[in-house]
C-alpha cells in the first residue's frame, strides 16, 4: 500500500483483465484469420494493455505507437487533441487495429481515426480496454471492448492520475472527495 493507493477501490482485478485479454485475443485472431495485423498503440495509456493483448493474438503482427494528449483538467477533456509523436511506419494497405486504454467522450479517438483514414489503410478497427460511454460526444465505431465501466475516474493498468499509477496491475477507482 502506498499513499496514492490506500483509498483505492479495485474495480477490475488483474485476473479479470488477464481472462478478458485472452478472450479478445482469440476473437481478433479469428476475425483476421489469414491476414497480417498492424497494431497501433496510443501512448501513453495503452502500453500495458497492448503488451498483454498482442501476446494473445496468434497472427503475424507488427506494432507501432503514436502519442496523443488532450488539454483539459483531470475530469473534463477540452476536446482539443494534440499529436505528441507520430507513427514510425506507413499504414497504407495494412489492416490496422488501434489499441486504446479508455474511450470516454470519444473525441480523442474521433480525431485519431479521421487522421489515420487519410493514410489509406486497408481496414481500420478499434480495441479499447475500457468503454466509459456515459459522456460520449463523438460517435466512434468500437469493434472490441474489454469492459464497460461507469462514469468514474479510474487508474492503473496504463491509466494515470497526473502520470502516477500507470504501473498498477489492476484498475482502481479513486473515491472523489464529495463521495466519502
Ligand atoms: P476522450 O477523448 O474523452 O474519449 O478521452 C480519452 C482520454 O482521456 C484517454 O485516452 C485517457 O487518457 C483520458 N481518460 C478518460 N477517462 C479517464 C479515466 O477515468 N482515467 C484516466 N484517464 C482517463
Ligand atoms: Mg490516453
Amino acid at each position: 500500500m502506498t499513499k496514492r493507493t490506500e483509498h483505492l477501490e479495485v474495480l477490475i482485478s488483474a485476473e479479470q483483465i488477464e481472462a478478458r485479454c485472452k478472450e479478445l485475443g482469440a476473437q481478433i485472431t479469428e476475425d483476421f484469420a489469414g491476414e497480417e495485423l498492424h497494431v497501433i498503440g496510443v501512448l501513453n495509456g495503452a502500453f500495458v494493455f497492448l503488451a498483454d493483448l498482442v501476446r494473445q493474438i496468434k497472427l503475424d503482427v507488427s506494432i507501432d505507437f503514436l502519442g496523443l494528449s488532450s488539454y483539459g483538467s483531470r475530469k473534463e477533456t477540452s476536446g482539443v487533441v494534440r499529436m505528441d509523436s507520430d507513427l514510425s511506419l506507413p499504414i497504407e494497405g495494412r489492416h490496422v487495429l488501434v489499441v486504446e486504454d479508455i474511450i470516454d467522450t470519444g473525441l480523442t479517438m474521433n480525431y485519431l481515426l479521421e487522421n489515420l483514414e487519410t493514410r489509406r489503410p486497408a481496414s481500420m478497427s478499434v480495441c479499447t480496454l475500457l468503454n466509459k460511454s456515459a459522456d460520449r460526444r463523438a460517435d466512434v465505431p468500437i469493434d472490441y471492448v474489454g469492459f464497460e465501466i461507469p462514469d468514474e475516474f479510474v487508474i492503473g493498468y496504463g491509466l494515470d492520475d497526473a502520470e502516477f499509477s500507470r504501473h498498477l496491475p489492476y484498475i482502481g477507482v479513486v473515491p472523489q472527495p464529495d463521495e466519502s
